[in-house]
Order: C-alpha cells, then sequence, then structure tokens
C-alpha cells in the first residue's frame, strides 16, 4: 500500500508548529533589530549624557536625511553665506539642535556624529576599533578599492607597499610630470584667450582634467594617455554612483565622504573618552564642522583670511589639532605632499600668466560628489597678464 499523509498526522502538525516557530524566531529577530535594540542603545546613549533624534520605527532619520540633502542642493546660495547649511545640511541641524557630539538614526543603525577635534584626534588614532565602514554600499565599494578600503592586516601590508611611493624623494622626480600636466592647461587657457586679453570660462572641468591628468602621468608614465581614460571613466562612475545611492541605496550608505567628514564603524563596544559605544554603530567625524567652528576659530571663522595661518596652525587653534583635511592617525592621506605640491605648481604657473575674478555668471553652490565640489562650475573671468 503507498503512504499518504493521512498516516501521518503526527509529522503534519510537527511541521506546521516548526514553520510557526522559525516564523515567530524570525518575526522576534526583526522586531529586536527594528525596535527592542535601537531603543535600548538610545537609552544607554541618553543615560550617558548625549542628546539626539528620538528614533523612528524602521526607518530613524532616513526621509529627513534625503529631503534635507535634496532641498539644500536646488537654490544656489550668496557668496558671503556660510557654505555649511548647505554642503551638510541635515548634520548641521542635528548638531546645531542637539549639541557638538550628537546622535541620529540611519534607519536602526545609530550614527555618532563628532565635531569635537580632541575625540576626533582619539578616533583617528585607533584604527583598530574604529574602522573604516565596510560592507556597505555595494556601488560605492566599486568605486574605492585598494588602499581606501582594506582593513587589518591587509591594510598594513598594502600601506607598507605603497608608502614608499609617495615618499618626498620621490616626490621629487614627480615635478616634471606635474608641471606638463600643468602647462598643458594653462596652455589651452591661454589659446581660448586668443587675441583677448579677458575671457569668461569655466575652469572646473579643467581642474579635474588637471588632478586626474597627474595621476595618469605619474602612476602610468609613458601609457598616460591610457590612464587619462581610466581616470575619466572613474570620474563618471563617481558621479553614478553618488546619483543611485542617493536615489535607492539606503542600508550602510557612505552618507559622508571624507573629504567633509571621516566615517568609522564600532564592531564591538568601545570607550571613547567618557562614552560607551555599542557594537553597530557608526561614527561620523565633522572635520568640515569643526573647521568651522567659532568656539575653535574665533568670531571670524567663516570670513576668507588664509593670513589667520600666518603664525602656525597650533597659533591660531590655540594648540588644538583642530585642522585636519586630511584626516590623521595610521590612515592619514597617503596622497598628502602630492596634492599640495601639486597645488601649489598648479596656483603658480596660473598666477604667473592670468588674473582672474568670479565671472558675474557664476553661481556659489558648494556641494559633495566624494569630495567638495562647485555643482554649477566655476566661471571665472579670466585675463591675460
Ligand atoms: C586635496 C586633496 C585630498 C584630500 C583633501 C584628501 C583627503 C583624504 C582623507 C581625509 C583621507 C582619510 C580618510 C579616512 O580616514 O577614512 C584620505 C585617505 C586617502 N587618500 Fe587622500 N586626499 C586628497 C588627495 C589624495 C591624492 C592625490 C591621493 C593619491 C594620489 C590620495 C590617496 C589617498 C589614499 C590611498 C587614502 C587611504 C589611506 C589609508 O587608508 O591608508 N588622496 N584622503
Amino acid at each position: 500500500m503507498e503512504p499518504s499523509l493521512s498516516m501521518f498526522p503526527v509529522s503534519g502538525s510537527v511541521a506546521k508548529t516548526a514553520v510557526a516557530i522559525v516564523t515567530l524566531v524570525y518575526a522576534w529577530r526583526f522586531f529586536d533589530w527594528v525596535w527592542l535594540t535601537p531603543k535600548k542603545t538610545e537609552k544607554r546613549l541618553r543615560d550617558q549624557g548625549l542628546k539626539g533624534t528620538s528614533y523612528t520605527f524602521l526607518y530613524g532619520d532616513i526621509n529627513e536625511i534625503m529631503k534635507s540633502t535634496t532641498e539644500s542642493y536646488v537654490e544656489p546660495i550668496n557668496l558671503n553665506d556660510d557654505i555649511v547649511p548647505r554642503v551638510l545640511s541635515f548634520a548641521h541641524r542635528v548638531v546645531t539642535t542637539h549639541g557638538k557630539n550628537c546622535f541620529t538614526w540611519l534607519g536602526p543603525t545609530p550614527l555618532l556624529h563628532i565635531t569635537n577635534p580632541s575625540m576626533i584626534k582619539e578616533v583617528l588614532g585607533n584604527y583598530q576599533d574604529f574602522q573604516k565602514q565596510r560592507g556597505g554600499n555595494p556601488l560605492a565599494r566599486m568605486l574605492a578599492k585598494g588602499l581606501v578600503d582594506v582593513e587589518g592586516d591587509q591594510w598594513v601590508k598594502h600601506r607598507k607597499i605603497i608608502n614608499p611611493a609617495f615618499h618626498v624623494e620621490k616626490l621629487k622626480h614627480m615635478v616634471p610630470a606635474f608641471y606638463e600636466s600643468c602647462a598643458e592647461m594653462v596652455n589651452k587657457w591661454e589659446a581660448a584667450l586668443k587675441e583677448d586679453f579677458t575671457c569668461e570660462m569655466d575652469v572646473w572641468p579643467h581642474l579635474q582634467t588637471l588632478a586626474a591628468d597627474v595621476i595618469s602621468r605619474t602612476a602610468f608614465g609613458s601609457s598616460y594617455i591610457e590612464g587619462r581614460k581610466i581616470f575619466e571613466l572613474q570620474r563618471e562612475q563617481a558621479e553614478l554612483v553618488v546619483i543611485a545611492s542617493r536615489s535607492f541605496y539606503i542600508p550602510g550608505s557612505r552618507l559622508y565622504p571624507p573629504v567633509v567628514a571621516i566615517p568609522r564603524m564600532i564592531h564591538k563596544q568601545t570607550k571613547l573618552g567618557s562614552i560607551t559605544l555599542p557594537a553597530g554603530t557608526i561614527m561620523v567625524l565633522h572635520t568640515m564642522l569643526s573647521h568651522h567652528d567659532s568656539d575653535i576659530w574665533g568670531k571670524d571663522v567663516k570670513e576668507f583670511k588664509p593670513e589667520r595661518f600666518s603664525q602656525g596652525m597650533s597659533k591660531v587653534t590655540k594648540g588644538q589639532t583642530a585642522f585636519i583635511p586630511f584626516g590623521g592617525g595610521p590612515r592619514v592621506c597617503i596622497g598628502q605632499n602630492f596634492a599640495m605640491l601639486e597645488a601649489k605648481m598648479a596656483l603658480a604657473m596660473i598666477l604667473r600668466r592670468f588674473s582672474f575674478e568670479l565671472s558675474p555668471s557664476y553661481s556659489h553652490a558648494p556641494y559633495t560628489i566624494i569630495t567638495l565640489q562647485p555643482q554649477f562650475g566655476a566661471h571665472l573671468s579670466l585675463h591675460k597678464l
């Protein structure tokens, strides 16, 4: 006789019960993830004196983050306006409301915003406990491969291999390549001026090409034309990644580009000063907010006043390590000297041949696509000297 289901009434109900238990376990885990854990974390953070937004089910502050970023990028600002509310609209608002170190919610994940320079320094100095955000946005990972996106022993190995290439002695040999790239750019500007002494030009695409060209020449040597193509593609890819991640990818997305804020992940419960941070917290080290803090730099912080640096960094910041555009600690930007040398050479070569002021067609609209950029270009009135 063939066995039929009715012969195993007990196993049928066992199967149903098993399914019910598994469903219950998953439902409980989900509930724990989206409600109990974030609420517990919120209480722990508040008990330690930190302020922040109240966690709301599943989304946290995601809608607010998206809304304020989108809205702030619609209109340009005036030249004398503070750029921070436009570039970091959400962070600026929460820090103003809840204090310099405060928390918000990227879905059920707590985001801890830090603007205090000594705390930023402490985090950057401890690359074991405060790691780069990994396993996040797969689109962004396509972009950031190599040294930028490895951790632990793998990072130590990579950094050791790459370090010598950025040594000052090696940089000296790159000067002719820097010169070639800068000369190519200023020659193009001269050609655009032709017989005229003045012309209007958006120099932003030229500066982007320069940055890519310098790396192509120094890294790819004689095959730099191919290198240039790779950079062009990478630039397009960066824009697509940012647009795509803004439109549909949320979990763990790289909200803050490293040049305005440095993200770090906490994998196990860790102490920062007197605060105990739960595992799973994302820290956002707001270097840009600390660079615009009048408590550190003085009342004239928003003014363009390069002479503030004339007596050295520690004088102007009263001994604090407050100027950290290239990060700090073991993972400090490896290209810092390279970038500064390039910028100085480009400026010197431009200033020898041209004077300039902002064109009437320039719209002041700083925004971030991986780095801080002029949203509608950098339109100058260029004059031949
Ligand atoms: C003005 C230009 C630049 C700025 C403001 C800048 C800023 C930064 C910052 C803030 C970090 C630290 C990120 C973190 O800790 O998560 C960093 C890391 C890094 N930068 Fe730059 N950077 C610049 C130019 C360059 C250039 C020209 C190169 C290469 C030629 C470069 C290569 C790197 C690499 C490889 C890392 C990762 C280092 C590591 O993890 O060990 N950067 N940069």
